[in-house]
């Protein structure tokens, strides 16, 4: 079967990551975040994708090729102006030659490939659309389905009178080759408000499957440095058990390490379920405190005394001795100075240079 996703979107809400780099290769733990997506293909048997690019092409193609190297075919497809997730899908027609699945390239989950294409096939749907469930549905568009799992209806952002479900879309569909011909060309276009409502309205076969499990999208800031906290706690367990950090255990707390790591005397690691994971070639100066669930990028360097709780630090970074990071991004490339503290919500854009002392 093949596998389109969808990696053409700017990201502009998880800027100031996304102004070099394309959402889709930003690290996860330590891996680019697509690695998890082609896990999970793999883990179903799925190894034929099509990426369907538009910001930011070349960075994909670089590291990527055709996918050999990971155990998959990799193809191309590209747009030259953003075409819209509808648009996307009909710009790989001449790839596609029967059912094929549609992925949002910002979702990490651990939906049930398998299941999701037998209920399709089941229901001799013409298009399925993966559910997960929500605590607050009023913060997205909801999907209602009858009984029987089909589409009913479609409620953006209701008020809690309105709500009869708490079931949203995933951003993973299965289609049928067909519903391609109500997709215009060449033109922009949107699977969720245009080909769904439309497929409604045609009173063809739209159904719901609702996914249980973990589900998170990695748009904003905030939920990008979330996933990296599910990842080290467990709460989210990837398809293939390379993308899981390996737990090494150090007295209660968890440590994992890359390759070539120095440690410096007298390191607090975390305590009570926490980890750090330190990428390769990390340094790690005396007196250090981890706290919680804290990624290190590779080659980074974490000063005397630093204290770092619940945070990401991206590659190649210098935390200056005594600096405090407590639940922030920290990019590429930055030096973080002495003494510095960044607080809860800080995003430091990559290349950045924090004085000594500053406090953001
Ligand atoms: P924001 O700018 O922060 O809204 O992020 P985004 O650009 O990624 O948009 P959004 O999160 O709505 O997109 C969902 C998925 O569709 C992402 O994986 C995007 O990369 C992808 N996507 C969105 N628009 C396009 C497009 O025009 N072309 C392609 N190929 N993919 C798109």
């Amino acid at each position: 079967m093949l596998a389109i996703i969808l990696i053409g979107g700017k990201g502009s809400r998880l800027r100031p990551f996304t102004c070099d780099r394309p959402k889709p290769l930003l690290p996860l733990v330590n891996r680019p975040f697509l690695e998890y997506q082609f896990d999970l293909l793999k883990a179903h048997g799925i190894r034929d994708v099509v990426l369907c690019t538009s910001y930011m092409p070349a960075p994909f193609k670089r590291l990527l090729g055709d996918g050999r190297r990971l155990g998959l075919r990799i193809r191309y497809a590209h747009e030259r102006r953003p075409l819209g997730t509808g648009g996307a899908v009909k710009n790989c027609e001449r790839l596609i030659d029967g059912p094929f699945l549609v992925f949002n390239g910002d979702i990490l989950s651990s939906l049930d490939l398998t299941g999701f294409l037998r209920s399709h096939r089941r229901d001799r749907a013409d298009a399925s659309i993966a559910l997960t469930r929500v605590k607050d549905p009023t913060l997205y568009g909801l999907v209602e389905t009858d009984p029987g799992g089909r589409v009913r209806n479609f409620v953006e952002k209701p008020s809690w009178d309105e709500i009869r479900t708490n079931t949203i879309n995933a951003g993973a569909y299965i289609f049928e080759p067909g519903v391609l011909g109500l997709i215009p060309e060449g033109t922009a276009h949107s699977l969720e408000r245009g080909l769904f409502p439309r497929l409604l309205e045609l009173r063809r076969r739209l159904f719901g499957y609702v996914a249980s499990g973990y589900w998170m999208d990695i748009g904003t800031v905030e939920k990008y440095l979330q996933v990296h906290l599910d990842i080290m706690s467990g709460a989210c367990r990837p398809a293939a058990g390379k993308a899981a950090p390996a737990r090494k255990p150090l007295g209660q707390s968890g440590l994992a390490c890359g390759r070539g790591v120095r440690l410096g005397r007298e390191i607090t690691w975390p305590l009570d379920g926490g980890q750090a994971v330190l990428g390769e070639g990390v340094a790690v100066g005396d007196f250090a405190k981890f706290t919680g669930h804290v990624c290190v990028g590779p080659r980074c360097v974490i000063g005397r005394g630093a204290q770092l709780e619940d945070c990401v630090v991206l590659k190649g970074t210098r935390i200056g001795p005594g600096a405090t990071l407590r639940r922030c991004l920290v990019g590429e490339g930055c030096r973080i100075g002495a003494n510095a503290s960044i607080a809860a919500g800080g995003a430091v854009a990559g290349g950045s240079v924090v004085g000594p002392y500053s406090v953001l």
